[in-house]
């Protein structure tokens, strides 16, 4: 099966897409994964000033899902281009950046410095908690467009929109996006969690509500993906959210994404894109399809 795929400007030999904050820096994960199964990359998230993150416990095994509170440690937008940007080409697949802030300003500022760097396009993670409205930015139209606007102005990469599927409106927050420049769309980022030890009586992590991913949350992704994609036919999409198999990667393409993100899976296999790519081609060989492109969108009502 030909898997290349188009997403908006960026033609991906894969529709993999190693989501940010999975693969640590991206160039250290390239010696243990297996980046050539991938059509991108994703780093982790940088802010403007380097951020500490949450104190430990930051990741909690919840069932088969996982809670994360790291509060996006990062370096700070000058120590990522000192210490990561340089060796960009290590990872042997075209990697994004992922911009956050506290500010739609901020968010710019880091795009602008971002550019230069090598990367091939810009995700613009909306779903960050520490926002001037107190809220997620991807929560609402109006100010996720504002950040990606500031963001629009600040590059020429190609832009993608990091959703929320906690937004209650996600395709108005994927329209409003789009008209704010937004080449692209993810949908989505991880959902609000929380768990509390019996014996302890402490929560699973330290800020007491996280991020939970990994499988469970894959019914909650598709629907999100089915809305935008319902809402907004020609949009170009990356969907994830809870993709363990070659056939949840089938599922996403089929809601309508044009790419498919893998993230908490990579904590269980570091390899895991190779396995899902091997399943890819079995399912194309009993499906009888020749790309991975007819299957985008190919969802059949009963
Ligand atoms: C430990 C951890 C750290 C993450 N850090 C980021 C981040 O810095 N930026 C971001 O946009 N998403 C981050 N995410 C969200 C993932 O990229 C992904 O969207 C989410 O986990 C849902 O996909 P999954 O169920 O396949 O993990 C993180 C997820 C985990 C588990």
């Amino acid at each position: 099966m030909d898997l290349t795929t188009r997403l908006g400007p960026l033609t991906l030999r894969s529709p993999l897409v190693a989501a940010s904050g999975t693969v640590g820096s991206v160039v250290d994960f390239a010696a243990v994964g297996a980046f050539e199964h991938y059509g991108a990359a994703v780093a982790k998230s940088v802010s403007e000033a380097p951020w500490e993150g949450r104190p430990p416990p930051r990741l909690y095994p919840v069932g088969t899902g996982m809670l994360n509170g790291i509060g996006i440690q990062n370096l700070g937008v000058a120590g990522w281009l000192e210490t990561v940007a340089p060796r960009l080409a290590e990872a042997g697949v075209p990697v994004w950046a992922s911009v956050v802030g506290r500010t739609a300003a901020e968010f710019a500022r880091v795009a602008a410095a971002l550019t230069p760097s090598g990367v091939a396009a810009l995700e613009v993670n909306l779903s960050c908690p520490n926002l001037e409205s107190g809220l997620m930015f991807a929560l609402e139209p109006g100010t996720a467009a504002e950040v990606v606007a500031g963001v629009r102005a600040a590059t020429t990469l190609p832009v993608g929109a990091k959703l929320s599927p906690n937004a209650p409106d996600v395709a108005a927050v994927a329209a409003a996006v789009a008209a704010a420049g937004a080449d692209f769309v993810v949908v989505g980022n991880t959902v609000w969690g929380a768990a509390i030890d019996p014996e302890t009586r402490r929560p699973g992590i330290s800020g007491v509500v996280g991020g939970y991913s990994g499988g469970p949350i894959k019914p909650i992704a598709v629907r999100a993906v089915l809305e935008v994609r319902r809402a907004l036919p020609d949009l170009p999409l990356v969907g994830g959210g809870g993709v363990r198999s070659g056939a949840d990667v089938v599922e996403f393409l089929l809601a309508g994404a044009q790419a498919v993100a893998v993230g908490t899976a990579h904590f269980a296999d570091t390899r895991a894109g190779r396995r899902m790519v091997r399943d890819l081609h079995r399912y194309g060989r009993r499906h009888r399809v020749d790309r991975v492109t007819e299957l985008v969108g190919a969802w059949r009502p009963w």
